[in-house]
């Protein structure tokens, strides 16, 4: 929504478009890819990865020493500290709290003033004179990313279809994702018949987010060369749209798809709320039909939102805490040891460290802020993408460059894993042992070694991992 508080909205806007032309222009040979259709969702139309680089204090090695350091390995910590970690909707210090949230409302919110103007962006609800739909899943952000703070996971799925031609796959007209609702009946998206490859994905925890969007993409591929090929990951480059799709390494949902919140806040924007931004201008269709802005079914110009919002979602979720651990028992901890031993560890890293304050990421575009910089994190994944027999069939998008994602999904981050009960990309595993039971290709050894524990001891792993 576009709110009445022009005045300090469009200060704030004015002063991070203006930081964003200073960074690009002392970065001139970032900007290169020209967008379109399809690079602006997730494509590396950019030919190299962004410059980031890591910092002396925070050089890849260092940020990889993973929870398998022993005690005895005598690295510099002093630079890091523990992400600070709770479920309070409380900021972790990107931005200033800012006013009491339950004084807030549509006419005295401002976009990026604090946390809890942001948070209230997070969950206000929009309506078609906001730009809702046509098609579109639900009504603000925080209806699918709410437990147990805001902006963590929920039990809402998405749908995503396609079909196999001639080998390839294709998407389902106007994209693989299929809006479950629309503003109008006759606009209604409808499964064709012909789409034969389907899933569910659920909808994933964004508390922390702002720590794994600030590990450098070295970090990521130390992890990835120090895998053992039968378990190597890939590293998936993808466009960060506000960067002029200069590519990065994708780190954030079911497929590693974006590098950057603010990419995936656009995007999501778009997917799930049919709000178009000066990144993604181009309206969903229903089922490949036109019914944006003109047709009887949008009466809003685009591009909807003026891009506050979108950096207003970004920033909220950047200053969001790390999902706090549960009580560690003695079980707990005999567990944590299995869990390293049978080599879950091997994908779902335990322990990460994030780039040092100032550090320019996301194609230039972002600069590391002291909050989310050298920090420690637990996120129990590699962010890389893995086929452990659990690909879904439908690549990050069509043609050869992703053909391989189809089989492919990303280690599944296990930090607040106590409060998810539909696990898996589609949520249809209802335990942690079917879970466990559905790893097979990559992750076949690591099941194997885990299937050959007593009982007890698989109780500790559980009880482990209910810890999380
Ligand atoms: C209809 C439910 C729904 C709504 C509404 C929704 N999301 Fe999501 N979100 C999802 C699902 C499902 C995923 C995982 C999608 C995937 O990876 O295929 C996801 C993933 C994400 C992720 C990636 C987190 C990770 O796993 O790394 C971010 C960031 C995100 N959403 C931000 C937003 C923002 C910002 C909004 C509001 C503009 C929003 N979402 C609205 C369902 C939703
Ligand atoms: C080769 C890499 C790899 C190894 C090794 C591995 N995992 Fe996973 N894990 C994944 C991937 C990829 C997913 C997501 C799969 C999906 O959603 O289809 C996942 C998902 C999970 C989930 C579901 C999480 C959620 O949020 O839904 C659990 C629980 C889990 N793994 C536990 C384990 C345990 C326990 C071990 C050791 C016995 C293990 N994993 C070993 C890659 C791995």
């Amino acid at each position: 929504m576009n709110h009445r508080n022009r005045g300090l909205t469009t200060l704030a806007a004015a002063t991070a478009i203006v930081s964003l032309v200073l960074v690009a222009s002392e970065q001139s040979e970032a900007q290169m890819a020209v967008p379109n259709a399809e690079a602006n969702r997730f494509s590396p139309a950019g030919s190299r990865l962004d410059p980031e680089t890591a910092t002396p204090q925070a050089d890849a090695a260092a940020n990889t020493r993973s929870a398998t350091q022993s005690a005895s390995e005598p690295i510099s910590t002093s630079f890091f500290r523990e992400a600070p970690a709770a479920f309070d909707n409380r900021t972790n210090g990107f931005d200033v709290q800012g006013p009491d949230f339950n004084t807030l409302d549509e006419d005295n919110v401002v976009p990026l003033r604090s946390f809890n103007d942001n948070r209230f962006i997070f969950e206000e609800v929009e309506h078609v004179e906001d730009g809702l739909g046509p098609t579109f899943n639900a009504q603000a952000c925080r209806e699918c990313h709410q437990n147990i703070a805001v902006g963590g996971a929920s039990q809402i799925a998405e749908h995503r279809t396609g079909r196999i031609e001639l080998l390839q796959f294709v998407e389902s007209a106007g994209g693989s994702l299929i809006q479950s609702r629309a503003t109008n009946a006759e606009i209604f998206e409808r499964v064709p018949f012909e789409d034969s490859v389907g899933t569910l994905r659920i909808s994933t925890n964004t508390l922390g987010a702002g720590f794994i969007e600030a590990i450098p993409n070295d970090t990521l591929l130390a992890i990835r060369n120090a895998q053992p090929s039968s378990i190597r990951g890939r590293a998936l480059e993808v466009a960060v749209l506000e960067a002029n799709n200069v590519t990065r390494i994708g780190r954030f949902g079911w497929k590693s798809q974006h590098a950057s919140l603010q990419s995936f806040a656009a995007d999501a924007y778009l997917n799930e709320m049919g709000i178009t931004s000066p990144l993604l201008p181009e309206e969903n269709t229903s089922l490949g039909r036109f019914v944006g802005f003109g047709t009887p079914y949008d009466p809003v110009a685009d591009p909807e939102d003026d891009g506050v919002d979108v950096v207003a979602f970004a920033n909220f979720m950047r200053a969001t805490k790390a999902p706090p651990r549960g009580t560690i028992t003695a079980a707990v901890r005999a567990g944590d040891t299995l869990f390293n031993q049978v080599g879950c560890t091997g994908c779902h890293t335990a322990t990460i460290r994030t780039a040092a304050p100032g550090t320019r990421i996301n194609g230039g575009a972002l600069r590391v802020r002291d909050a989310v910089g050298n920090k420690i994190i637990h996120p129990y994944s590699d962010f890389l993408l893995h086929d452990i027999g659990t690909g879904d069939g439908i690549p990050v998008l069509p043609g050869a460059d992703f053909a391989s994602t189809a089989s492919q999904i990303r280690t599944a981050p296990l930090w607040a894993l106590r409060t998810r009960n539909r696990l898996m990309h589609d949520g249809l595993s209802f335990t942690k042992q079917e879970a466990i039971s559905r790893h097979a290709g990559q992750a076949t050894a690591a099941k194997n070694a885990y299937n050959a524990l007593s009982q007890a001891q698989k109780d500790q792993v559980l009880a482990f991992l209910d810890s999380l």
